[in-house]
């Protein structure tokens, strides 16, 4: 017997902001992603905005508070990388072809709400921009690969920033709904996976890489969260009532938590550490706030409410399917000695470090059982389908002088996971859908705006210093993902 279900959808995952460029082309409008800035493991992504003054200034995007009323924009002098990712938008048909030859079940990809709707506040789209969309799923059918779309994906039009503020503004709800709605409409029978908002807890960590939000504080992360999760229900439903077939999910930045020993002090701060992820997925996937949130927004004296129109669109709203994407674990102390050591590079999720596990070349700690505890987690509580709609391993390939990557790392992380994801399926009778490692070609990094911290099958002849052509070439894993999908997963050698 096979240990993966029969249709498992086998894929890859990116982002427009990180991959499509054609930043000024089709009609496309100024994304929040588009004014942050390249940094690398040591200098920090800035993001630029021009002050009343007319003064232009450049902030860290990690911990940004920016809480005068400025305009957010790109500048001269300043290298921002989503403004050619690594130019899908012009070799959309070489990319894919190379989806069709490994085998691609599923390609996940949002769509660039800027490109539709170019300040986020027209009432008609653009329609240059729906038809970049229509040519890009009509080459996915060609290969027989499903898109899995995100709508959206660490990118918020600037128009809705600058204008009120973006998320933080209660009008953003009904911008969203039209693009939803209008995407719906149009992909009808193109598209029937869907995800609304990529990793959606990291507001909580970066409200502007999330939301297109400059502030940062208890109440401005709530009111980004109400929002985001109204909106969500929204989607949900407009897209149901668009096309019954449409499924439609949620996407979190998950990992399991570990108390960092047995003393009960670690285990209920794990617990309550957990609480931030489980937060979303149990909006999400049940329709109310949990108590623990609503108690927690009292102790911070955080204004909350929900009318009773509200609290049913989040009741109406559920999704169908719960995805999340998987890098590594956390792990949580209380021992003052302990805290001094911080996990280097556990990005959004924390913790100190933890003694059993290596970490990769940017300190993301590698956990493939923290994989299998985490969908039994998520199954235990929702009872709900799950899709790992990320998991990888950014790392520094080489592109030999004959054009070959000997990426045997990468095929290693993924092996590894890939079996935690059976013994799930198998042992633990996990209903998993499908799984779309990260980067499946290579692209701009959201935490550090790199090229060369490369998750990719395919390496894409793009340098930081702006040298390179962009061509394309199979690395090993390549040829090694190809082997896993045509065996549905038998074949991991
Ligand atoms: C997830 C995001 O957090 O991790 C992706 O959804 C991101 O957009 C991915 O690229 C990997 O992170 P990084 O910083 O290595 O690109």
């Amino acid at each position: 017997m096979s240990r993966f279900p029969e249709g498992f959808l086998w894929g890859g995952a990116t982002a427009a902001n990180q991959f499509e460029g054609g930043f000024s082309e089709g009609g496309k409008g100024v994304n929040s992603s588009d004014c942050t800035t390249r940094g690398s493991r040591t200098k920090p992504r800035m993001v630029t905005y021009k002050t009343k003054d007319g003064e232009v200034k450049a902030v860290p995007m990690f911990g940004m508070n920016v809480t005068e009323d400025v305009e957010y924009g790109c500048f001269e002098g300043y290298d921002y990388p989503s403004h050619d990712g690594i130019d899908f938008y012009h070799r959309y048909k070489e990319d894919i072809a190379l989806f069709g030859e490994m085998g691609f079940k599923t390609f996940r990809l949002s769509i660039n709400w800027a490109r539709i709707f170019p300040t986020g506040m027209e009432e008609t789209p653009n329609e240059e921009g729906l038809k970049f969309y229509d040519d890009v799923f009509d080459e996915c059918a060609k290969y027989g690969i499903k898109p899995l779309v995100t709508l959206s994906h660490y990118e918020t039009p600037i128009g809705l920033a600058n204008a009120w503020g973006s998320w933080t503004d209660a009008r953003t709800i009904e911008c969203f709904c039209r693009y939803v709605k209008t995407v719906g409409e149009r992909y009808k029978g193109k598209v029937e996976y869907w995800l609304t908002f990529n990793e959606i807890n990291i507001a909580g960590m970066s409200p502007w890489m999330s939301s297109g939000v400059g502030a940062n504080n208890p109440q401005v992360v709530a009111d980004i969260s109400k929002h985001q999760l109204i909106a969500s229900a929204k989607a949900v439903q407009i897209l149901h009532e668009i096309d019954p077939n449409n499924k439609v999910g949620n996407m979190v930045a998950y990992g399991a938590v570990y108390p960092y020993t047995c003393h009960p002090n670690d285990v209920i701060a794990s617990k309550q550490k957990a609480h931030d992820t489980h937060f979303y997925f149990d909006v999400q996937a049940r329709g109310y706030y949990p108590s623990y949130k609503l108690k927690e927004y009292e102790r911070e004296g955080v204004s909350f409410s929900l009318t009773d129109e509200e609290k049913e669109t989040l009741k109406n709203g559920t999704v169908d399917f719960l995805s999340f994407s998987y890098y590594m674990s956390s792990v949580v102390s209380t021992d003052p000695e302990v805290l001094g050591k911080k996990a280097e590079g556990n990005m959004g999720l924390g913790g100190v470090p933890n003694p059993y596990l290596k970490a990769s070349d940017w300190g993301w700690q590698i956990d493939p059982t923290g994989l299998r505890i985490a969908l039994n987690e998520l199954w235990e509580r929702y009872q709900k389908p799950l899709f790992i709609v990320e998991n990888g391993m950014g790392a520094q390939d080489v592109l030999e002088a004959d054009k070959t990557c000997h990426d045997d790392y990468h095929i290693d992380y993924l092996r590894d996971h890939i079996k935690a994801m059976a013994d799930a399926i198998n042992i633990d009778g996990v209903e998993l859908w499908g799984y779309t490692p990260w980067g499946c070609i290579d692209l701009v990094s959201a935490s550090t705006g790199e090229m060369h911290k490369r998750y990719g099958f395919i390496y894409v002849d793009y340098q930081d210093d702006g040298t390179g052509e962009g061509d394309r070439y199979r690395k090993d894993s390549f040829y090694w993902y190809k082997k896993v999908i045509a065996s549905n997963g038998e074949d991991l050698d």
